[in-house]
């Protein structure tokens, strides 16, 4: 297969640059003042520079075009496009459901070990040519095995490549096994059953899939279990359903994350407490506008949240079909709410101290990024 290498993020930027999104990562460089021209230089640079950590994306949502097309081949999948430009295309989601009908159906082409492998390891590369240091991936298990791929052929092709692309890249990662929430709580506890397993190759327990119907109230079961055995916890919430899913998930299912997490604006009371608990959210801005949570990403929150004391960090959710990887994410973001340096750093900052990583490499990584930080910008 072939993995991009470091600056694959070049085309990554043009290709955001549609007319859905005409503000992602766009140089910006006429009709401004020079002096704007230069802040504004100098902090996508410095957005380029500094390392990264990445705390919400989902392996299957990297499955790009061409690789699906590569794997769907040598696996004899046919598939309902001509091509991958046909592919592209069609990714004009009307919200979350739209959005997953797709995905489930992209990941369909995966079958062995390899194609997981495969798929992880394009990731990483990417994330690597982008300054990522640290990533904590989800995968969905069950999107596998109800197609009969045994759990521990989409569990052996993914680690494997974690650890390939740590030792060649020095970048880290940890898995999060999420249970479909649109399937029934007693299919998620048979999944986590095959999880106790793989206790050191699994981080965390999260929840996906389509929100609104399916709080976390109906998998408390499932998540004290994971608890109990040791597992850390995480979960999708408030990305389309309301502020009630997210007391439930950190009440009940007593989550150390919050993905998404961005309707807790509508709820003071909720901001508080998330605030007081330095409870992180996961925010994923490209996914938001694609998936039509706000109109543009101008209209965003995140940077009301961090105003208002969150612990926001910046994601990219499912990169292949958003229109960007976490650089882009931030990019866009800079760029559309005119976030300044101390935002950026906080952004950043709060991805690493929000990891499942132990605190001294915490520390250290912190420490790599006030390094970065503290870099001349000319050049
Ligand atoms: N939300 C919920 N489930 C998902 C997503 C998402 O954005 N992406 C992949 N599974
Ligand atoms: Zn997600």
């Amino acid at each position: 297969m072939q993995v991009s290498e470091a600056n694959s993020d070049v085309d990554e930027t043009r290709r955001t640059s549609d007319a859905r999104h005409p503000r992602v990562a766009r140089p910006v460089v006429h009709r401004r003042r020079p002096d704007v021209v230069s802040a504004l230089t100098a902090l996508e640079r410095l957005i380029r520079r500094i390392p990264k950590a990445e705390l919400h994306i989902h392996i299957e949502g990297s499955l790009e075009p061409e690789l699906m097309f590569e794997i769907a081949e040598r696996n004899g999948v046919r598939l309902p496009f001509a091509s991958a430009a046909d592919v592209r295309r069609a990714y004009e989601f009307r919200d979350l459901r739209s959005f997953l009908d797709i995905y489930y159906a992209g990941a369909a082409v995966l079958h062995r070990a390899r194609d997981f492998y495969d798929l992880t390891l394009a990731y990483l590369a990417r994330a690597h040519g982008q300054r990522v240091r640290h990533a904590e991936i989800f995968f969905d298990p069950q999107t596998h095995t109800a197609r009969g791929v045994a759990f521990e052929t989409v569990l052996e092709g993914i680690h494997s490549a974690t650890r390939d692309a740590e030792r060649r890249w020095g970048i880290s990662s940890g898995l999060i096994l999420c249970f479909l929430r649109h399937l029934p709580a007693g299919a998620a506890m048979e999944t986590f059953g095959r999880a106790l397993g793989y206790r050191d190759r699994i981080v965390a327990v999260g929840l996906d899939s389509s929100e609104v119907g399916h709080p976390p109230a109906d998998f408390k079961d499932v998540f004290d279990r994971a608890r109990a055995e040791g597992f850390l916890a995480v979960a999708h919430a408030g990305e389309e359903g309301p502020p009630e899913y997210i007391r439930q998930a950190l009440h009940l299912l007593k989550v150390a994350r919050i993905d998404h997490g961005v309707r807790c604006e509508e709820d003071p009371d909720l901001v508080a407490e998330l605030a007081t608990a330095r409870i992180p959210l996961t925010v994923c801005p490209l996914s938001n506008v694609k998936l039509r949570v706000f109109p543009s990403l101008r209209e965003h929150n995140l940077k009301r949240l961090l105003d208002l004391g969150l612990r926001v960090t910046i994601n990219s959710d499912d990169p292949a079909y958003f229109g960007g990887y976490l650089l882009e994410n931030f990019l866009g973001a800079q760029q559309a709410l005119g976030l300044g340096r101390a935002d950026i750093y906080r952004l950043a900052r709060n991805a690493f101290e929000a990891s499942f990583l132990a605190p001294t490499v915490t520390r250290r990584f912190v420490e790599e990024l006030d390094a970065a930080m503290a870099e001349k910008t000319e050049s």
